[in-house]
């Protein structure tokens, strides 16, 4: 666009004299051309707020889109995130529920064994026990990684003989490093001794991390040798780092297994399964716990080469603890056949009763079952008893509830304090600890063990004063 008029208003020369018309036809082309270019000037600014406008427009369009987007992410996050806390709450529930039946199943087997059978019938017997343990490992397992994922999974620290748990561990082991013809070495030195040192640690995760090592190095080694080593070190005043490491001379594994070791359900291949069954949870599970204690898990490995894994786990010195000198089996069953004890036993679950009166029902005692915790506290008023068997979680009111009902009444009656044992899943040591504040006076976990049920009930029974 030209910014001059075409012809201008003045004359070149003196001579030239523009007259009026001129003048007025060049103020007539002037005005023309400032009409133009206002013109042209309104057309652009028209089109410059145009562009604006659709530039405006655009940019609320996409921020719309973002905003949408970023909504419909968060949607979508909040939606996988329920549904992995609905799967994690339903592997737990699901795990829980088998737990029940299958401690039946385990109870009941028990029980069978001690009974008179045939040599084919044994057989049968341990395949039905093997198996239920499996099951029950399986789900353990499941319920762990439930846990783990939920961040629930609960650490103790009790003060442990660490060389003692070790060598526990390894004695349940030999039998099956002997027969699969392999050597086994263990090497408990290197920094701080091992033997008689006391440390506070989880004693049943630093098991189960020592278990699933040992298994597998088992597993997958068919010739030449195990070694197990293990040793203290001092790290500050305080804290302590206890390394163990499992070493075989098996199969091994390839870089590309070794970077999917920790993955949880991760085999290696599906021959595994197929050949040694198991759920690829073992080493996800172990990590997590090293990890949370502190420490870690890590694998040196090569294909047909042997691996070795080695756990670490931090740990405070702890002073020794004398072991309360348990009831000898015998003096156990003596205390329970002395007399026609009275016995309450509450428990909803009519599995568990069912357990429970196989395991008593060897003693010539007078038991009266109940359902529920009103129950329990209304037969603990209007019956003479010598012990209590109470299940913990019960519908309406709950053992460690009833329990402090019982004990309101005692105290307000002047009545003795009868023995209340807790027979109960829930066996971390915090929780015990709660029941025996709550005023229980033992505890049993489930699932039961008759010799720890007989003993516990012995030892409660044989304090009691000769009169009640
Ligand atoms: N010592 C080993 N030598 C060779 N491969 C191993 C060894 N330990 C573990 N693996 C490989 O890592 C996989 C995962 O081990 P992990 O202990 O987690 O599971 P698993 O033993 O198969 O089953 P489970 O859940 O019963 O422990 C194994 O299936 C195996 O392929
Ligand atoms: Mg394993």
């Amino acid at each position: 666009m030209t910014l001059q008029p075409d012809t201008p208003i003045v004359a070149a020369s003196a001579s030239d004299e523009p007259s009026y018309q001129d003048l007025l036809a060049a103020l007539e082309r002037e005005r023309t051309w400032r009409l133009d270019l206002q013109d042209k000037l309104e057309k652009k600014v028209l089109s410059l707020r145009q562009a604006n406008g659709s530039l405006v427009a655009l940019a609320r369009q996409v921020d719309r889109m973002v905003r949408e987007r970023t909504e419909d992410l968060a949607r979508e996050r909040a939606a996988a995130h329920a549904e992995n806390a609905a799967k994690t709450q339903f592997l737990a529930t699901m795990s829980h529920e088998i737990r029940t039946p299958l401690n039946g199943i385990l109870g009941m087997a028990s029980v069978l064994a001690e009974t008179s059978l045939a040599e084919d019938q044994i057989q049968i017997l341990d395949v039905l026990r093997d198996s239920g343990r499996l099951l029950l490992n399986i789900v353990d397992d499941v319920l762990d990684l439930t846990k783990i994922e939920e961040g629930k999974l609960e650490l103790e620290r009790l003060p442990t003989d660490i060389a003692a748990l070790m060598e526990t561990v390894c004695r349940q082991f030999e039998p099956r490093i002997t027969a699969k013809g392999l050597s086994f070495t263990k090497l408990c030195g290197g920094g701080l001794s091992l033997k008689g040192a006391w440390v506070h640690i989880d004693p049943t995760r630093f098991q189960q991390v020592l278990t699933n090592l040992l298994s597998n190095a088992i597993k997958f080694t068919e010739h030449g040798a195990i070694a197990l080593s293990a040793h203290l070190k001092a790290e500050t005043e305080e804290s302590l780092i206890l390394t163990v490491s499992v070493r075989d001379t098996g199969i091994g594994l390839t870089a590309q297994q070794l970077g999917r070791l920790f993955q949880p359900y991760m085999q290696a291949d599906a021959s595994v399964h197929r050949n040694h069954g198991g759920t690829g949870l073992g080493l996800a599970i172990a990590r997590q716990i090293c990890q949370r204690m502190g420490g870690d898990l890590t694998c040196s490995s090569a294909a047909g080469a042997g691996s070795e894994f080695t756990a670490t786990f931090r740990v405070t010195r702890s002073d020794p603890v004398v072991e309360k000198t348990d009831l000898g089996e015998a003096d156990g069953h003596a205390i329970l056949s002395a007399r026609r004890w009275r016995i309450l036993v509450a428990e909803d679950n009519r599995t568990n009763r069912m357990v429970l009166h196989h395991m008593l029902k060897g003693f010539d005692l007078d038991v009266t079952w109940v359902e529920q915790g009103e129950e329990a506290v209304a037969a603990c008023d209007r019956l003479p008893l010598d012990l209590v068997l109470m299940d913990v979680n019960m519908p309406v009111l709950d053992g460690v509830s009833a329990t402090a009902r019982i004990r309101e009444q005692e105290a307000a009656s002047g009545r003795l304090a009868v023995p209340i044992i807790a027979v109960s899943a829930n066996a971390l040591e915090h929780q015990v600890r709660s029941y025996l504040e709550r005023g229980m006076t033992d505890h049993v976990a489930k699932p039961i063990r008759k010799q720890r049920l007989l003993q516990v009930m012995a030892q409660a029974l044989s304090v009691l004063p000769d009169v009640r």
